[in-house]
């Protein structure tokens, strides 16, 4: 009997201490109503993203790559990633969208007009893939080649479609996208109107009848079921859920404590 009793004393007090210093540890004695944290440090300086690191990973996206690094065009890109406040948005074709290209061809183009071409796969500043919806109404948008390079977007709820002309596309997935680097993917080469002219031959009138099935040749047929880039983060509901669970247990613990004295 007396045993019992230190023993359910004993085993009280040391709970009441430890969720004490539970709760003194894990949050300030404020009111359960205002869970808001305290303003966080200010954000660390953005991560170095590697690009070169990026798409040789990510893809195929080595044709794509591969221009970049012979024209130099890498750099300007690692610069605007490095040390814009801005950001970089890049649009990446992958290998078989430089397959599929044939009728303009990218073979006899002067190294500037290359060099062009591939600025204008990329905005001078990060879009999450939300912002696209704001970005539609600007268009045309200005690309890194400048002048008459620009773009136009339309975001057919949650599809971003692309527009320059002569090549009409959409982002397929997000490969990247935290600010200030977002990289998407896009299922053709993007032929700006500057270089190859406003002569744009009308396209191929899709097949209306299904006799003969196209997918055969369908270079989409091979995507990983990755269509979907959601990337955009819920903000602080995590912080919500954690603060309450501390919560929770800081009461719980007080209530045993009162139930044990009792
Ligand atoms: C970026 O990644 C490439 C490919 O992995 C590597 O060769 C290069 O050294 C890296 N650059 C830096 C600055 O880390
Ligand atoms: C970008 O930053 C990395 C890491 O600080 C550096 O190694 C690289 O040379 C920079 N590149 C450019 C083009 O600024
Ligand atoms: C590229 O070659 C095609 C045919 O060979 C020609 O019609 C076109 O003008 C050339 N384009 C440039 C920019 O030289
Ligand atoms: C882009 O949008 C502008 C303004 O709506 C329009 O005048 C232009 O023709 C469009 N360009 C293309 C390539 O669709
Ligand atoms: C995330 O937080 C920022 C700043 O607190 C806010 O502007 C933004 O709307 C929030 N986004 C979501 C998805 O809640």
């Amino acid at each position: 009997m007396e045993f019992s009793r230190i023993f359910t004393v004993s085993c009280s007090v040391l709970l009441m201490c430890s969720s004490l210093a539970y709760g003194q540890a894990a949050s300030p004695p404020a009111p359960a109503a205002m869970t808001q944290t305290p303003t966080p440090a200010p954000a660390p300086a953005p991560e170095y993203v590697n690009l070169t690191y990026l798409l040789s990973v990510a893809g195929p996206f080595e044709t794509f790559l591969n221009y970049l690094e012979s024209t130099k065009v890498i750099d300007t890109f690692q610069n605007q990633a490095n040390n814009t406040k801005q950001g970089i948005t890049i649009f990446v074709p992958k290998d078989n969208a430089f397959k599929a290209l044939k009728k303009p061809s990218l073979s006899n183009l002067s190294s500037n007009q290359l060099q062009s071409l591939l600025l204008f796969h990329a905005l001078p500043k990060f879009y999450a893939l939300a912002d696209f919806n704001d970005l539609s109404a600007k268009s045309p948008v200005s690309t890194l080649a400048g002048g008459q390079y620009t773009l136009n977007f339309t975001d057919d709820s949650g599809t971003v479609h692309l527009d320059s002309g002569w090549s009409k596309t959409k982002i397929t997935s997000a490969v990247h996208s935290t600010d200030p680097v977002a990289i998407y993917q896009v299922d053709k080469v993007l032929l700006p109107e500057a270089i190859f002219g406003t002569d744009i031959p009308p396209t191929p009138a899709p097949a209306p009848s299904p006799d003969i099935s196209p997918a055969a040749d369908s270079p989409s047929a091979e995507s990983k079921g990755d269509s979907s880039p959601k990337s955009s983060p819920s903000n602080s509901s995590s912080h919500r859920i954690i603060n309450l669970g501390i919560w929770n247990q800081l009461v719980l613990a007080v209530l045993g404590g009162v139930v044990l004295f009792s």
